[in-house]
């Protein structure tokens, strides 16, 4: 990992819910800083104090009269706030982002999953990202079936979602990968220690 040129990279992790995104950034974040990088991580909806209110707004099952768009704007919130804020800085001290989830979240959730124009989604996107794309995405896939059996006990207002919700956002994280050259798709349904070894093959790969 030390002789990977990483400095000022983008990396971000996607995947529908408990596919194994935060356990796979946290461990590549690990790794990194272990081979003397300087690395920094976020997530979202989050990453910042107001992407935290953000945050709760989001996922308090309360909220049951969200609407589809007020939901869109609200994790375009959160992602301008982080990329402003944490993202555009850190790259620009030379540091690597690792990120639980960017950009490719919203098209799949709330575009194939949520219904909502999916030109629309891309122009907030581009605005809330000021343009930044990651320079490498982990697509962490694995089947809703199986993110079914890892469910949490307290599930958010969006994990609560019906399986026809979760396959849709799958199919679509599946397409947007597909058109998407720096995206990687990882089959997420093998051991934890085997996807982090694939990851980090990935990464030599293309940035050694
Ligand atoms: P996400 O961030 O995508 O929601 P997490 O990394 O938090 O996913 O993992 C969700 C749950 O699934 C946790 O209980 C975690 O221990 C478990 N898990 C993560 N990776 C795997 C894996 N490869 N195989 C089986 N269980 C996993
Ligand atoms: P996250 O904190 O990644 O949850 P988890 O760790 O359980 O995967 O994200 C919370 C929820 O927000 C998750 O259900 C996915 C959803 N989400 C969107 O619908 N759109 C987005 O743009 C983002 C970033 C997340």
């Amino acid at each position: 990992m030390s002789t990977i040129d990483l400095k000022g990279k983008l990396i971000a992790f996607e995947g529908i819910d408990t596919s194994g995104k935060s356990t796979q950034a946290r461990r590549l974040v690990k790794r990194l800083i272990d081979a003397g990088h300087s690395v920094v991580s976020t997530g979202e909806p989050g990453g910042t104090p107001i992407g935290n209110s953000v945050r709760s707004i989001l996922l308090s099952r309360e909220h049951e009269s969200l609407l589809p768009f007020s939901e869109l704007l609200l994790f375009i919130v959160s992602r301008a706030q982080n990329t402003h804020e944490v993202i555009v800085p850190a790259l620009q001290e030379g540091k690597t982002v690792v990120a639980s989830r960017y950009r490719m979240s919203s098209v799949a959730y709330q575009g194939y999953g949520r219904g909502m124009d999916l030109d629309l989604i891309q122009e907030l996107n581009e605005t809330a990202a000021c343009g930044l794309h990651p320079d490498i995405t982990f697509l962490i896939d694995i089947p809703a079936e199986v993110a079914v059996q890892r469910k949490r006990t307290e599930q958010d207002r969006i994990e609560i979602e019906s399986m026809e919700f979760h396959r849709r956002v799958r199919q679509g994280f599946l397409e947007l990968a597909e058109g998407d050259p720096n995206a990687i798709v990882i089959d997420g349904d093998r051991s934890p220690d085997e996807i982090t070894e694939d990851v980090a093959q990935h990464l030599r790969a293309r940035f050694c």
